[in-house]
């Protein structure tokens, strides 16, 4: 084969694909799904390009987050500026917010996004080179109560999409100053178990203490257990937040558990962290998660505002459903499949179609129908609901017949009174 598609990537087809999840109705069935959700809790759509200038993540990110340090795709442009195809939507989205001034007309800004975001990872299950995320930003509001409307927002959805067995991962910590007292007692308590710690964590104990805590190795895992609480170190404005933030959830029946070790990936976050994980997907088990980001603004020059938001994988999203066994609804499938057998048929059967596609009713012609066995076939491969056929004696008769594909009823009809018929049927097949 001459092209393969690179390491960590794959196609959305309509068909004939190797894993149910890259069908491309599933797709847009779970992002009409997304934007009904994000538009009815309030968020407005944004759109940023695909690849910014390198800076805005190497400031955004932390130049010692694993996204920063090995995951980026960048390149020099030809006029040898350093640009990268963006590995995450929150960096971006505060350079276009800034860049706008989208702050002067309005206090409080929420966006939302689908996007595809590119990071240069070891490919496995759930983890790709691009993948597709929803995320949102929330920004101008420091209290607990928007903490609590962006988590509800992601479990809305999930409930919506009718995922089940979710478990959400919550914790707290806190602002810059009280997280470097944390990080050293951490140093100081990690240094003890050198020795016995992974290789990976060796190294992230001089870069990136708090990400230790997110590490799945085996030999980590009783170091970590009984490793110092970043919650014991919350100052009072910190721990209010948390403790109002844990009430609210509760009060609006949002099911969590408090997870003193979650630290997250990225280095903006302060006070809350969440993720979203489903026992249903691998390894790679965050379905989705976010944070509270209160000084990303002012670090990337903007106003200091606070924000909070989430990102959630799409592809995991479907890959859970499916495990799941969800049904995924597929709007793609013609109501009526025509089968025109001769050219006089064809122009008559086209000048039908026409009129039920102005109205909106999903139909498709078999522009090379010959033989009905064939036109059978490939009906039932788009899995129309019914065909309609057009030959020399329907000619002759000037009516067609039409054959539900289900119950395998035909009924006679004649040409002046098919578009009446066809309409009246779609009426009570939209009903069910
Ligand atoms: P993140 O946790 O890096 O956060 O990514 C969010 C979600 O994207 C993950 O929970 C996962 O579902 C999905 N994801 C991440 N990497 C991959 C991958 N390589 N393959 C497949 N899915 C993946 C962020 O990106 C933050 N910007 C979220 C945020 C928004 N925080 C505040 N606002």
């Amino acid at each position: 084969m001459l092209f393969q598609i690179p390491k960590g990537l794959y196609d959305i087809l309509p068909y004939e694909v190797d894993q149910e999840w890259k069908l491309s109705h599933y797709w847009q069935y779970l992002e009409t799904v997304i934007r009904k959700t994000a538009l009815d809790f309030g968020f407005k759509e944004i759109r940023t390009p695909t690849f910014e200038r390198t800076e805005v993540f190497n400031r955004g990110l932390g130049e010692a987050t694993d996204i920063v340090s090995k995951e980026m795709y960048t390149f020099l442009d030809k006029a040898k500026r350093s640009m990268t195809l963006r590995p995450e939507g929150t960096a971006p989205v505060m350079r276009s917010f800034i860049e706008n001034r989208l702050y002067n007309a309005r206090k409080i800004n929420k966006f939302f996004y689908i996007a595809s975001m590119f990071r240069y990872e070891r490919p496995q299950s759930g983890r790709y080179r691009q993948h597709h995320q929803f995320g949102v930003e929330a920004i101008g509001n420091p209290s607990f109560e928007q903490d609590a409307e962006v988590i509800d927002l992601l479990y809305e959805l999930y409930s919506r999409l009718n995922i089940s067995n979710l478990t959400v991962n919550l914790n707290c910590i806190g602002n810059i100053t009280t997280r470097e007292v944390y990080k050293k007692d951490l140093t100081k308590y990690l240094e003890k178990y050198l020795k016995e710690m992974s290789e990976e964590s060796k190294i992230r104990l001089a870069k990136n203490p708090l990400r230790i805590l997110d590490s799945k190795e085996e030999e980590d895992q009783e170091i970590i257990k009984s490793a110092p609480s970043i919650l014991d170190y919350l100052n009072d404005d910190e721990k209010n937040h948390f403790n109002n933030l844990c009430d609210l959830l509760k009060s609006i029946n949002i099911p969590f558990i408090i997870n003193d070790k979650l630290v997250r990936g990225i280095d903006y976050y302060t006070k809350t962290v969440f993720e979203i994980t489903s026992s249903d997907l691998g390894s790679q088990n965050a379905l989705g998660g976010g944070g509270r980001y209160d000084h990303l603004l002012s670090q990337l020059k903007g106003p200091d505002l606070p924000g909070m938001g989430f990102g959630t994988g799409l592809e995991r999203i479907l890959q859970t459903m499916i495990k799941q066994d969800i049904v995924i609804p597929d709007n793609s499938k013609p109501f009526v499949y025509f089968v025109p057998l001769t050219s006089h048929a064809k122009k008559i059967a086209f000048n039908l179609i026409t009129q039920l596609r102005r109205k909106e009713i999903p139909c498709d012609i078999d522009l090379n129908a010959k033989k009905i066995n064939q036109s059978i076939k490939n009906a039932n491969l788009l899995q129309a609901s019914h065909i309609l056929i057009i030959g020399e004696d329907e000619l002759q008769t000037k009516q067609a017949q039409l054959k539900n594909m289900i119950s395998r009823e035909q009924t006679t009809i004649e040409f002046d009174k098919i578009i009446t018929y066809i309409t009246n049927l779609w009426r009570d097949y939209e009903k069910v």
